[in-house]
């Protein structure tokens, strides 16, 4: 019998256990053979859990325990969940995780190991939930040339954005919301800042680049400076502004990997993407497109995805390393070109400077401020246009980049 560790008792974690053990005979069924889970770590008083007997709170009870074959880590953090991780890695135990600080910041090194050690590093769970992307690129769409994926990849801001704009919530209220519905992040401010949606989109260039693209190397906005003002202009341009995940692959084989909040106008499906929804349009060629949409955020979907990967290391283990799932370390500055490559049609809200409008955009709104959306212009021509504003005594009170696709 196989023995499953789960580590961290927090909303992932309860929910991993809590469906493992609803659906435990199908679950059983369909990884071909039996296990349980044998401990949960947590540093928490559980003894009122039905589960209290599995509780410890030292991690090498589990490193050490040869029996325990796979891990499941939903404790978050890429500090104490990096030594663990890593810990049983060297020992060859498969890991499964929901945690994406870990994988992207430190996924070339964890991967290595597992390669190493003849077992597994999954993360499934780390990106969109509930959503199944991470082995469907690598997998289902093994056999295309992924150009572009964009998409919604934070449920919290999703929710928040939602709430502003629907229910006229304020700010504060919604992410409150989002807290206690267990969506957002230990420390929110990852998820409004787009740190956390950076963190996905790092894993996804990562698994279609094949190299660790990290982090600090990917321009990224949150969507604190969002005004009901923009938002409301935006309806009247026919958009909505969400906050925009993205990778696009270069003829010259590089990257440009951005988070920023966008206008994403009706006729595009990532528009009717609400709640704590995500969803991932995925473009290749031969796809031409596929999107990918779901919870992704909350205690059962992320469970559902981990457990996935249990399953599939149920099946697997003691055969060795999915290459197909993987990547190498790499210097971003090879791979990873400047944002301000990128071209988009732009919004801009400016008091004066009418003249300075170019030519062929339209116009929104024409009083007391200009709101206009530009053809399309790259990063750097649209900040030597908002330069040019600012030069000429204009005010730019906003400017947003609208997504083609
Ligand atoms: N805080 C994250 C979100 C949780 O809101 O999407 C899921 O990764």
């Amino acid at each position: 019998m196989s023995k499953i560790a789960v580590l961290g008792y927090g909303v992932v974690g309860s929910g991993v256990v809590e469906l493992f053990y609803k659906n435990k005979e199908s679950i059983l069924k369909k990884a071909g053979k039996d296990a349980d889970i044998k401990y949960i770590l947590d540093i928490r008083d559980f003894s009122d859990s039905p589960y209290s007997e599995k509780f410890t709170k030292d991690i090498n009870d589990i490193v050490n325990d040869d029996e325990v074959t796979i891990v499941a880590e939903c404790m978050g953090g890429a500090t104490f969940a990096y030594d663990f991780v890593k810990a049983c890695l060297l020992k060859g135990k498969n890991v499964s995780t929901s945690n994406k600080e870990l994988v992207a910041k430190k996924g070339a090194e964890l991967l290595a190991i597992a390669k190493e050690k003849n077992c597994n590093f999954f993360f499934e769970a780390s990106v969109g939930g509930a959503i199944p992307i991470i082995r469907p690129l690598h997998k289902c769409l093994a056999a295309n040339q992924i150009t572009q994926i964009a998409g919604i990849l934070n449920g919290t801001t999703n929710f928040i954005l939602g709430k502003m704009i629907n229910d006229s919530m304020d700010f504060s209220d919604a992410l409150k919301m989002a807290q206690e519905l267990g969506y957002a992040e230990k420390d929110p401010t990852a998820d409004v800042e787009g740190h956390d949606a950076c963190r996905k989109i790092c894993i996804l260039s990562s698994l279609i680049t094949g190299k660790h693209i990290y982090p600090e190397n990917v321009y990224t906005k949150g969507i604190t400076e969002i005004s009901l003002r923009d938002v409301k202009l935006a309806e009247k341009f026919g958009a909505a502004i969400k906050l925009i995940a993205s990778v696009r692959k270069l003829d010259n084989g590089k990257i440009i990997p951005m988070v920023m909040p966008m206008l994403v106008q009706y006729e595009s499906l990532i528009s009717r993407v609400d709640d704590v929804f995500n969803a991932v349009m995925v473009c290749g060629d031969g796809i031409d497109r596929a999107m990918f949409y779901g919870r992704g955020a909350g205690k059962l979907p992320t469970a559902s995805a981990v457990l996935g990967d249990v399953i599939e290391q149920l099946k697997t283990e003691g055969s060795g390393t999915d290459m197909a799932q993987t990547w190498v370390d790499c210097d971003n500055s090879e791979i990873v070109a400047d944002y301000k490559e990128n071209a988009c049609r732009m919004y801009f809200r400016v008091t004066g400077g009418k003249d300075l409008m170019p030519a062929g955009s339209e116009i929104v709104e024409n009083g007391d401020e200009l709101v206009f959306v530009t053809e399309k212009m790259t990063f750097a021509e649209s900040e030597k246009l908002e330069a040019a504003f600012t030069a000429a005594g204009a005010e730019v009170k906003a400017k947003l980049a609208v997504l083609d696709m």
